[in-house]
């Protein structure tokens, strides 16, 4: 949810922060805005509706130069995306941009006679630094005062007109990253925004407020005391986080996983080709007492987890749950220290799973994050991290996400067989020499784009579309289903092939596009079922799109399209099988003339609840 900047240096910080702002649009693009200070007085532009709309704006009535300026793109929360709402807000020589939500916004706007100019719980926080400023604090000062009164998540960066080559930033359970140039800094939601110019970062941590000039940054915690931070280099560079001749990021992730696949996988092995997750700072003997394991995580990193449940309890043989994060802490979990909480989350940040791990580890348990972002808070809350390295993840539908996070999941559940002795080191070998095998596999998928783009156009009037599978086919199955209804805007339903009889084969009718992930032949039974389950639906007149492996000739029997898959372990299959799916929903948005990267009502991270 929404994308801060802010630079202070030599450079001109009004390209900076709208250039910063475009690279964080995928975190909201609601509205954007940016001020600066001139002439002890806070000039600003903003609007509602994308940056380029900020950019007309701009380019309409000019703003004044600056080498100090801070800007917004917003994910409304409070109030709709309109002029008014839009960040930043102004109160006298006061400018601040926030994200999150200020929760005690009623009872702190009551303290104020003034009229406010917007719906938003932002506001008021330019009104109380205002105040605390025009009673003699300097602007740190303030800052530690107003976020003494705030309940809520917020990131706040504050502009002073009267101290005009400063910006003060404050996080709690929100993100905020420093950057560090030669003699400049940037601020930042995400390191996207300043990866142009530099890749040396600062992680905040918790409850801290970083004061920025030109001269260096100093970070205090919300008491005034000195707070540590940890410095970091971003391991990967503009190119990364620009389309690269692709339409859509999206598109361009996809056709990234097998690149990204193989980046989680690196460096995996010890001496002996055994596994080792250096990153994994739990001793063993903790492992090795877990008795239940708990995935918590949202939307395609939950279906994540529905498939690291059959290979976790397959292999490690300790009962694995998977629990949507938002409902986790309200039920009243069963956890304790014996329990282990594998936190997925591809941009570290989602509320959600925060307060789910925030719930888990006060009750005692162990908490492995399984993240992509580096420095984000989930992993810094977690007592170990497995990162993805897939690399900057910008279109707002998660696809080299949800595979980089796959192939995590595997490595922590063959981690554990190893070493809970569930496993020879020949069987470990022999899925570990698979995985490395995917990234071949995966390609494979890609170079058939071309037919899937085909069935797109074949079936761009339909308006309702069904997803079936089992076993790990059905997580696949419902991400499909997701990828189709975040970007088309199309009715999508993934379920349980099985629980086709008991209900949902009611939807079918005449025409209805049926995808099946149908399991390899392996697994004859279930094969044979989901099979079965195919002849059901296209007898009564749906479109069936059946991905199977090549060889299964039976499979493609009542096929209307039909996607040949590689002969991989059932476990390992979702990694292939989704590669159609999520080129599919990419092209049929296409198609219907929808923004790809950005499509409604959503944002790339999700950080209130
Ligand atoms: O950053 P996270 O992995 O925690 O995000 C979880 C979900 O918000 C995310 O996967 C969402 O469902 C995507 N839009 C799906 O494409």
């Amino acid at each position: 949810m929404c994308g801060i900047v802010g630079y202070v240096g030599a450079r001109d910080a009004r390209d900076v922060v709208v250039a910063g702002l475009k690279r964080l649009e995928y975190r909201g693009y609601d509205s954007a805005g940016v001020a600066l200070a001139a002439e002890d007085r806070i000039e600003w532009r903003k609007r509602a509706g994308k940056i380029a709309n900020l950019e007309a704006a701009v380019a309409e009535q000019p703003l004044p130069e600056a080498g100090t300026a801070i800007g917004h793109t917003r994910w409304a929360t409070h109030g709709p995306p309109t002029d008014a709402n839009s960040h930043p807000h102004v109160a006298g020589r006061i400018a601040v941009v926030h994200n999150g939500i200020i929760e005690n916004h009623g009872a702190l706007k009551a303290r104020f006679d003034v009229d406010f100019a917007s719906d938003t719980d932002s506001e008021v926080a330019a009104h109380l630094l205002r105040r605390e400023v025009e009673a003699g604090s300097t602007l740190v000062d303030a800052m530690r005062a107003v976020v003494a009164d705030l309940q809520g998540a917020f990131t706040l960066v504050a502009l002073d007109a009267e101290d005009p080559d400063r910006i003060v930033a404050a996080r709690r359970s929100s993100p905020l990253v420093v950057g560090r140039g030669e003699d400049e800094f940037f601020i930042a939601s995400d390191v996207a925004a300043f990866i142009e110019y530099t890749r040396d970062a600062i992680e905040l941590g918790e409850d801290q407020i970083v004061e920025v000039t030109s001269a260096g940054i100093e970070v205090t915690d919300f008491d005034g005391a000195p707070a540590e931070t940890r410095d970091f280099r971003i391991d990967w560079d503009l190119a990364a986080a620009e389309k690269q001749g692709y339409d859509w990021f999206m598109r361009k992730e996809i056709f990234e996983q097998p690149k990204a696949v193989a980046d989680t996988l690196l460096g995996r092995r010890g001496e002996r080709g055994e596994l080792q997750l250096d990153e994994l700072h739990i001793r063993p003997e903790e492992l090795r007492r877990v008795s239940k394991i708990i995935i918590v995580a949202c939307g395609t990193a939950f279906y994540a987890g529905l498939v690291a449940k059959y290979a976790i309890e397959h292999w490690v043989r300790v009962a694995c749950e998977v629990e949507l994060a938002s409902e986790f802490r309200y039920r009243d979990p069963i956890v304790d220290a014996n329990t282990l909480v594998v936190a997925v989350s591809q941009s570290g940040e989602t509320a959600d799973t925060l307060m789910a791990i925030r719930h888990a580890r006060e009750q005692g348990a162990r908490v492995i994050a399984i993240c992509n972002t580096n420095g984000a808070t989930i992993p810094r809350e977690s007592d170990a991290v497995i990162y993805t390295h897939a690399g900057p993840e910008i279109g707002v539908a998660s696809t080299k996400g949800f595979t980089t996070q796959l192939v995590a999941c595997y490595l922590l559940g063959l981690y554990l067989a190893q070493v809970r002795g569930m496993k020879y080191g020949d069987e470990i070998e022999a899925i570990l020499t698979e995985l490395e095998r995917m990234p071949g596999y995966m390609s494979d998928m890609l170079e058939k784009a071309d037919d899937v783009y085909g069935l797109a156009e074949r079936l761009k009037d339909r308006e309702s579309m069904l997803f079936l599978g089992r076993h790990v086919g059905y997580p696949s199955a419902l991400e499909g289903a997701l990828k189709l209804k975040e970007l088309a805007y199309i009715h999508a339903e993934g379920f349980a092939a099985g629980e086709l009889k008991h209900g949902p084969i009611a939807l079918v009718t005449d025409g209805i596009p049926i995808f099946v992930v149908v399991p390899p032949a392996g697994r004859d039974q279930l094969r044979d079922k989901v099979i079965a389950n195919i002849a059901e639906v296209h007898a009564r007149g749906a479109r069936t799109i059946v991905l199977a492996e090549e060889r299964d000739a039976e499979a493609r029997e009542n096929a209307e399209a039909f996607f040949a898959l590689p002969n991989v372990s059932t476990l390992l299959q979702p990694l292939v099988a989704i590669i159609p799916l999520q080129l599919f929903a990419c092209e049929m948005a296409t198609l219907l003339g929808y923004d790809v990267d950005q499509p409604r009502n959503l944002a790339k991270s999700v950080t209130v609840e």
